[in-house]
């Protein structure tokens, strides 16, 4: 009798911020791959990465044949992506990518399994889906039973994000200049445009011409493709000097009335949503005290009576869990649980 096995799953990224967490995330939620593949850069052959209580060699992405892998996870940047997602495609394999390369494609799902699970059918298109940008796979999570209950007109964010969001240069950024800071060295700058050791910064990503920032237009762009095109949102994207952890500040407009009350019974329930918030001292979720959980966490929900139907809420995630890794992880799992794809190799 024929017996199908796993799924062949390759990270393409693998010593990166984001790729050593999908390679945990994988192994913590025990994903159904017979075989896990890492791949970087051809500078990282050799280099060894931990997967659960296992050590992978990485291979460099250049020379990798993907005729025989079912699912890639994608997290080198938006220029290898571009160039290297169409190809692994090509091979039958389903890419999950986590830059900004194919987020905008209306040919492309952008999936927040919380949110729009359903929008994952069109991957047959290219086979790619995309990943959302960490602050809006938050961001969403927290919106959208809102939404289900008392439709949002409009969204005003002021985040709080974290320097892991801009990969692992940055973090050593923030500890080398925090270091320097303390022992009296020169502070040197390279990833960030100003110092952001005891700073922040207002700016994330390059700048529009109408002097936003992409990280502001992303939120916006990508509200609108995963939630509800309707939705208005205009976003302040600000880096912290925090290491793992994105927070925001956000205000958010009805069309019914909603009571405070009322969103955190329905936030209590929500996927993916937890709430702490208690309105005394230390009542409220912190960056420190959500990196490395998966939930969503929902503090100071409070009603905002400078507008007509207006709530205000705090929200903080793990930038590289659901922001990244764990949301591409899911997404791979609704991919398998709804059967949309298929073990490519079967055992005899
Ligand atoms: N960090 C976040 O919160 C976050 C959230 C959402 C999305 N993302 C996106 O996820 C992607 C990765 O982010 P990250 O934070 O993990 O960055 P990172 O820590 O800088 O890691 C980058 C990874 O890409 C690999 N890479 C670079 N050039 C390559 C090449 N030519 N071929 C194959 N691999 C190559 C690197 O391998 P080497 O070590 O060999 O150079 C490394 O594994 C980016 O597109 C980012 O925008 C990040």
């Amino acid at each position: 009798m024929e017996r199908t096995i796993g799924f062949k799953v390759a990270v393409v990224g693998a010593t990166g911020n984001v790729g050593r967490e999908m390679l945990d995330i994988l192994a913590e939620r025990r994903f159904p791959a017979d075989e896990v593949v890492a791949l970087a850069s051809p500078r990282s052959t050799g280099t060894e990465v931990s997967f659960g209580d296992k050590v992978l060699k990485c291979k460099s992405l250049e020379h990798f044949d993907f005729s025989g892998t079912d699912i890639c996870l994608m997290s080198a940047g938006g220029t290898i992506s571009k160039e290297w997602s169409p190809r692994i495609a090509a091979q039958g394999c389903v890419v999950i990518d986590n830059s900004s390369a194919w987020r905008y494609d209306s040919n492309v799902p952008l999936i927040v399994p919380e949110v729009n699970a359903d929008a994952i059918a069109g991957f047959t298109k290219r086979n790619i889906i995309a990943n959302p940008n960490c602050s809006t796979v938050q961001l969403v999570v927290a919106l959208k039973p809102l939404h289900d209950k008392a439709k949002i007109k409009r969204v005003v964010v002021a985040t709080y994000q974290s320097v892991s969001g801009a990969g692992k240069d940055a973090m050593d950024e923030l500890f080398s200049q925090t270091r320097a800071v303390f022992v009296s060295d020169p502070v040197t700058t390279k990833i960030f445009s100003k110092r952001i050791a005891f700073n922040v910064i207002p700016e994330i990503d390059v700048f529009m011409e109408d002097g936003f920032t992409k990280e502001e237009w992303k939120m916006m762009a990508e509200t609108k493709k995963i939630l509800d095109p309707k939705i208005k949102l205009t976003a302040t994207c600000v880096r912290v000097p925090v290491f793992i952890g994105h927070a925001e500040a956000v205000n958010i407009e009805f069309e019914h009335p909603i009571s405070a009350k009322e969103a955190q019974d329905i936030l209590r329930e929500a996927p993916g949503c937890l709430v702490i918030d208690k309105r005394e001292p230390g009542g409220s979720i912190t960056p420190h005290e959500a990196a490395g959980e998966d939930a969503t966490y929902i503090s100071r929900i409070r009603e905002d009576a400078t507008v007509e139907n207006g709530l205000s809420l705090w929200c903080v995630a793990d930038n590289l869990r659901k922001g990244a890794a764990l949301n591409a992880v899911q997404i791979a799992e609704v991919l398998i649980n709804r059967k949309l794809i298929a073990p490519k190799q079967k055992a005899a």
